[in-house]
């Protein structure tokens, strides 16, 4: 959940001389690097490969920048002749220095710690193909899905195998554990979310599972509030990640009997710190620990956070770890 990024000093200075976040992401040194920092810093049990969702349409040949400020900015896909310009054949081999930095960082990290390998699911990976860029309500990827399904399938129809056969490379390189980010889950209801949410993302479990049955694998979808009950029941995930609009309670009550849960620490209150920090961090672990849990945020670190917040949260985990084992 961005354990890497910009709220740490080393790496913006690492980031300074790659101005070109792509770049950045296809340079194995830098990005074993980036994902060592915080490790250095906070000692988690977990570390989270540093690439971005956004490379699948990258690989595809579809434009994708970063500015800042702004965020990924893509050349939009909106319909099924834009869908042909697709190059799918090419991406695992556009996408190998990926695949390098999963061996790399693999061969770096001490045996006690997890490497966490992930990828956008279909859904939100094809948001930001068809709305070019974050922050929009999702009105043209939701028209083109509800008006036109047989013209979108052939988007996710691209995505699925794709994206299954990126994660499978990145476990044959070393990843011991698998997170499906679907940041944008919660644009959509009932059997629209059936359709493009769960049925995809149990395809990809499947076929992950197929090969690797005894990996992990965590879901993430946002904002899909107790949409997230049937999202856990029907995908197949081992894990399910929890944002911070869902209450712990709720979580231990209707989730934790399915999945393990992971969340879900509020990056604001993180980034504010102070005793509603520790409060709350508190709260999290109390509300959850007496069942299958892995602690985490609810979603991204914020660029603002100070780290020593980070490191307050982590010797409260710790302390409450030591003291109910
Ligand atoms: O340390 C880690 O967590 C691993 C690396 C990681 C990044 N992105 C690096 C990154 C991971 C797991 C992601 C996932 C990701 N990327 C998601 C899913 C999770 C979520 O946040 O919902 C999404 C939607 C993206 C797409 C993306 N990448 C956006 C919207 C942005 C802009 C964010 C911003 O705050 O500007 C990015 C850029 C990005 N990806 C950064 C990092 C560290 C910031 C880049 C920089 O300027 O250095």
């Amino acid at each position: 959940m961005r354990q890497a990024g910009r709220y740490l000093p080393e790496y913006r200075k690492l980031r300074e001389d790659t101005p070109n976040f792509l770049s950045f992401c296809y340079s194995p040194a830098l990005t074993v690097e980036a994902a060592l920092q915080p490790l250095r810093r906070f000692q988690p049990d977990a570390a989270i490969l540093f690439s971005d969702i956004l490379v699948i349409p990258d690989g595809l040949g579809q434009s994708v920048r970063f500015e800042g400020g702004v965020g990924p900015v893509l050349e939009p896909i909106r319909s099924e002749t834009d869908l042909k310009q697709l190059q799918v054949s090419k991406v695992l081999d556009h996408l190998e220095p990926v695949f390098e930095s999963v061996r790399q960082l693999s061969a770096a990290l001490p045996h006690n710690v997890a490497l966490i390998g992930f990828a956008g699911s279909p859904w939100t990976v094809a948001y930001y193909m068809v709305e070019g860029r974050s922050g929009q309500d999702g009105s043209t990827i939701k028209k083109w899905a509800i008006e036109e399904p047989d013209g979108f399938q052939k988007l996710i129809d691209i995505l699925v195998p794709v994206t299954t056969d990126y994660l499978i490379e990145q476990i044959k390189n070393g990843a011991e554990t698998i997170q499906l980010f679907d940041s944008w889950s919660g644009l959509l209801e009932a059997e629209h979310f059936d359709r493009w949410i769960i049925q995809p993302t149990r395809e990809i479990v499947a076929g992950i599972k197929q090969h690797n049955p005894d990996v992990p694998v965590i879901g993430f979808p946002r904002g899909a509030g107790d949409q997230t009950i049937k999202y856990a029941e029907n995908t197949g995930v081992d894990g399910i990640g929890i944002d911070s609009d869902i209450s712990p309670a709720w979580a231990r009550d209707n989730l934790q009997g399915l999945k393990t849960v992971q969340g879900n620490l509020d990056n604001q209150i993180l980034r504010e710190g102070g005793k509603k920090l520790e409060d709350e961090t508190i709260n999290i672990l109390q509300t959850l620990s007496g069942g299958p849990f892995i602690f985490n945020l609810g979603h991204g670190i914020l660029p603002e956070t100070p780290p020593d917040n980070v490191i307050r949260v982590a010797e409260i985990v710790r302390g409450h770890h030591h003291a109910s084992t």
